[in-house]
């Protein structure tokens, strides 16, 4: 397939073109690989599971990962609206934090961060020093409850009409447009012969947008494909009332804006794979450590434990379903294998506020 210059939903639906702002930022498409680098650990080939891997980790060469699709219709969104400032939320290791200041920040947005404390790891040392370097102005905060009230206030101060709010997780209805794209995508690539038509699409679920734009973007096509999310969020964040919400919100923006037949949208399914979690948000736990290794085999970049290790801990136990025998598995890789590297100059600009973090041996 060749470089995209326009979303495929604009394709699609004509109309959304007309009422949606867009800019590129993904270099996409992504490729689809067999993953048979993790033979050993996931045991696929001698269970007949078909194991694949879309490479959204690759799908910006500045930072990839899954926010960059989302972001190219809020970044767009912003623009339209004037903003010149990004104000968003997130733990020590947030890559959505990370995304907006790398991409932001190129993009000329000044970008403030407010950031909670999480289990320290090296990789959310690493996100600290690329939003530091990237020159995002960040905040310390304790906790999820007090970052909100802090980011509530800093947007009540900022000048007007200035600041553009990214909810926690980017997940609004306009930001899941960017994963129904991707399953257009994925969708052409089917037809390509590049993959086969996965009967599984397996993708860590926090806020829930990507989860649920794939189990949309699955209804659309008319594939009865399985979209199953691994909770890497606590239960209050990440159940079926959420992710229902996210399905439900993006459908009628789709309805509205594009035309789209909102009966065609109705009955998209997926799943939710628990017992990844561990301890909470963010806290190793020994499957997402050897899952972290097993990505960085995969991918060749490093890992973490909050996202891709516990996906990589339920990949492997979704494999040994036997309902999947014969079948095909698709990893849909959503952290960024591409980011800016780190220096011990970037480390100096991290605020005073942060420097703790960077004290003592982390686990992972
Ligand atoms: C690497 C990575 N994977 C998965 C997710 C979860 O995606 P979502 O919030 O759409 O559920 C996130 C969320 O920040 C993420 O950073």
């Amino acid at each position: 397939m060749s470089p995209r210059q326009r979303p495929l939903v604009f394709e699609r639906w004509p109309a959304l073109e007309k009422s949606v702002p867009w800019m590129r930022i993904a270099e996409s498409p992504t490729p689809v690989e067999r993953c048979e680098s993790v033979e050993p650990f996931t045991d696929a080939r001698a269970r007949s599971v078909d194991l694949w891997i879309k490479r959204d980790d690759l799908v910006c060469e500045r930072y990839g990962g899954n926010k960059v699709r989302r972001y190219e219709f809020l970044f767009a969104r912003a623009k339209a609206l004037g903003a010149r400032s990004l104000y968003t939320l997130g733990g020590l290791a947030s890559t959505q934090s990370t995304a907006t200041a790398v991409l932001g920040r190129a993009l000329g947005f000044d970008v403030r961060l407010v950031l909670y404390n999480q289990p320290v790891t090296t990789f959310a040392r690493e996100a600290l020093c690329i939003n530091a370097e990237a020159g995002a102005v960040m905040t310390r905060s304790s906790n999820f409850v007090t970052a909100a009230a802090r980011l509530a206030y800093e947007l009540a101060r900022a000048p007007r009409g200035e600041a553009f709010l990214i909810e926690p997780g980017a997940s609004s209805a306009l930001a899941n447009l960017g994963y129904i794209d991707a399953m257009l995508e994925l969708a052409a690539q089917v037809d390509a012969g590049e993959c086969p038509r996965p009967d599984a699409i397996l993708v860590p679920a926090g806020s829930s947008g990507t989860l649920a734009a794939i189990a949309l973007g699955a209804r659309l096509l008319g594939w009865d494909t399985r979209a199953i999310g691994v909770r890497i969020a606590p239960r209050i964040a990440t159940n079926r009332v959420t992710i229902g919400h996210r399905v439900r919100s993006t459908a009628r923006l789709l309805a509205r804006l594009g035309g789209a037949d909102l009966r065609s949208l109705r009955g998209a399914r997926w799943e939710v794979m628990q017992g990844f979690i561990g301890p909470g948000y963010g806290y190793p736990t020994p499957e997402a450590i050897e899952g972290m290794h097993a990505w960085q085999t995969l991918t060749g970049a490093s890992g973490e434990v909050t996202y891709s290790g516990k996906q990589m801990a339920a990949l492997r136990a979704l494999v040994r379903d036997p309902s999947l025998a014969g079948k095909t598995v698709l990893l849909w890789a959503t952290l960024a294998t591409r980011r800016p590297a780190v220096t011990e100059a970037s480390r100096r600009k991290v605020p005073r506020e942060f420097l703790s973090v960077f004290d003592g041996p982390t686990e992972c």
